[in-house]
């Protein structure tokens, strides 16, 4: 698969279930999205290898312009940057969205807010109810209007640090009134 380089929005192309051999364009991908705070390709591959049901791709006919990762994990306790997981925990109480990133082209089309929706609804008829993440980029408001909202607590702090001056937690509550 290739990454599509193309500088225009596809509005035909869509989200499907990432496999094992999308990992190259998902890395691909993840060095120009977070050229400042890149993770090795095989801390991906272990997402992908433990939880392929929490992956997606974004593109269509061999071209892959976005991904998401995600997993079962809980609340409050962020995974460390750039380390394996090692496995996903039995007590795991909330779903745990690890990246979501698209090529420059491709943002602004709605295919952010397209699979954070999805995802939400995945997690929720799995039984989750919330969604977690960590906002990085300068991504805050985009996640505000998927409706997460940010958490501050102390312990979360150290748990932060290895994300950038910026990063914050935010949770969304799956069973608010504003879920669609
Ligand atoms: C963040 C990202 C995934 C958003 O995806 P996208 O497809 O461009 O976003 P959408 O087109 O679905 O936008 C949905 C809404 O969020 C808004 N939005 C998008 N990015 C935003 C941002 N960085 N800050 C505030 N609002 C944002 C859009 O204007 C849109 O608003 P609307 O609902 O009023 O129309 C994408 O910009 C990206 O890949 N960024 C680089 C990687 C990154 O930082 N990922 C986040 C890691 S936590």
């Amino acid at each position: 698969m290739k990454v599509n380089e193309m500088n225009m929005i596809d509005r035909s192309a869509d989200w499907r279930p990432a496999a094992l051999v999308d990992i190259a364009a998902i890395y691909d991908i993840q060095c120009i999205a977070h050229a400042d705070h890149p993770e090795a390709r095989d801390v991906l591959l272990e997402r992908l290898e433990l939880c392929p049901q929490g992956c997606f791709v974004f593109g269509k006919r061999g071209t892959i312009s976005g991904y998401l990762l995600s997993h079962p994990w809980r609340r409050f306790s962020p995974p460390q940057l750039d380390r394996k997981l090692g496995e996903i925990p039995g007590e795991a109480d909330s779903w745990y969205l690890h990246d979501l990133a698209l090529l420059p082209g491709t943002r602004g089309s709605g295919a952010g807010a397209k699979v954070a929706g999805l995802l939400a609804e995945q997690a929720r008829q799995a039984g989750y109810r919330t969604v977690a993440l960590v906002s990085v980029n300068g991504s805050q408001g985009f996640w505000e209007r998927q409706s997460f909202a940010v958490h501050r607590h102390e312990m979360l702090a150290a748990k932060l640090s290895g994300y950038g001056s910026e990063a914050v937690y935010m949770e969304r509550d799956l069973n608010s009134a504003d879920f669609s």
